[in-house]
């Protein structure tokens, strides 16, 4: 056995030599590689990272963004090729930093953005996790999104229920608001009386988190896409099929 020393006054050549015996006798002369297309979303980007290779700045690249057919025709390309990976590569929020961004997304038919935040009840757009960072508050979110996309027009969502709300939502920036627990307690709505009641006898802690929403109404995919409904614990969702998944997921907000 060779001593660290040793080894490094080899000649190259024979330091490679023997690299190749313990290379070999591990893993035999086996090359293996995953033929992948890269397809770059946006190459522009809001940070400044000295290592950095891949972000550009807006005049060095066509687009800001690239179009769905631009992504499909690079995929397609990839697998004429033999690849039968895609990796998305992407800047961060370069929206943030380039008036150029925010112009494309206003220019391609982004109308509006929802501002959705954890509050939001019913079937929305939360990933169910412990990290705190994907448990941001509508009045934390409304402002940082309404900063980030100007001039696209934000609609804020999210434990809003009477005109103190709508208010707040409007000072953040938001040009209007989008309800849903609310409507459900309205005279209009056919929920049962009952429902209606626990509804607005609640308090916030009483909300569970349910996980099992997209094993029941899996559109738009056969997996459907993760959401994590925002409920009251109702005899479904605490008995029966739902509940053995139900226990392991929920988390009460
Ligand atoms: C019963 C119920 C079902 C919902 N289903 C959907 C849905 O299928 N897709 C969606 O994008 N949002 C859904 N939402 C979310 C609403 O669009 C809205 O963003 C949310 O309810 C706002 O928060 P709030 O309930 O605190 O008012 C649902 C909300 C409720 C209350
Ligand atoms: S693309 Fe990644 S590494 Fe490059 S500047 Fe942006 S965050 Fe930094």
């Amino acid at each position: 056995m060779l001593s660290d020393a040793d080894l490094l006054r080899l000649p190259l050549e024979d330091l490679t030599a023997l690299a190749r015996v313990v290379r070999d006798g591990a893993h035999g002369r086996r090359v293996t590689f995953s033929p992948k297309v890269f397809i770059p979303l946006t190459m522009l980007c809001r940070d400044k990272c000295g290592y950095c290779t891949f972000a550009k700045a807006p005049a060095r690249v066509t687009a800001p963004y690239l179009l769905p057919e631009e992504v499909l025709a690079i995929a397609e390309a990839g697998k004429a090729a033999g690849c039968h990976e895609a990796l998305f590569t992407l800047g961060e929020r370069p929206e943030l930093r380039y008036p150029s961004a925010r112009r494309w997304l206003e220019e391609h038919g982004v109308d509006a953005v929802i501002a959705q935040g954890v509050e939001a009840g019913g079937h929305r757009a939360m990933f169910l996790t412990s990290e705190p960072a994907s448990q941001v508050g509508t009045l934390v979110l409304v402002p940082q999104i309404v900063d980030a996309v100007s001039p696209i027009p934000v609609v804020a969502a999210g434990g809003i229920f009477d005109g103190r709300g709508i208010a707040a939502a409007l000072m953040f920036g938001a040009v209007g608001v989008n309800l849903g627990t609310r409507f459900i307690t309205s005279t209009e709505a056919p929920a049962p009386e009952e429902w209606k009641r626990a509804m607005t006898g609640a308090k916030s802690e009483d909300a569970i988190k349910v996980d099992v929403l997209n094993d029941i109404s899996p559109l738009p995919g056969t997996e459907g896409f993760h959401t994590v409904g925002r409920s009251l614990p109702t005899a479904f969702w605490m008995s029966g099929a739902a509940s053995a998944k139900r226990r392991d997921a929920i988390v009460t907000v």
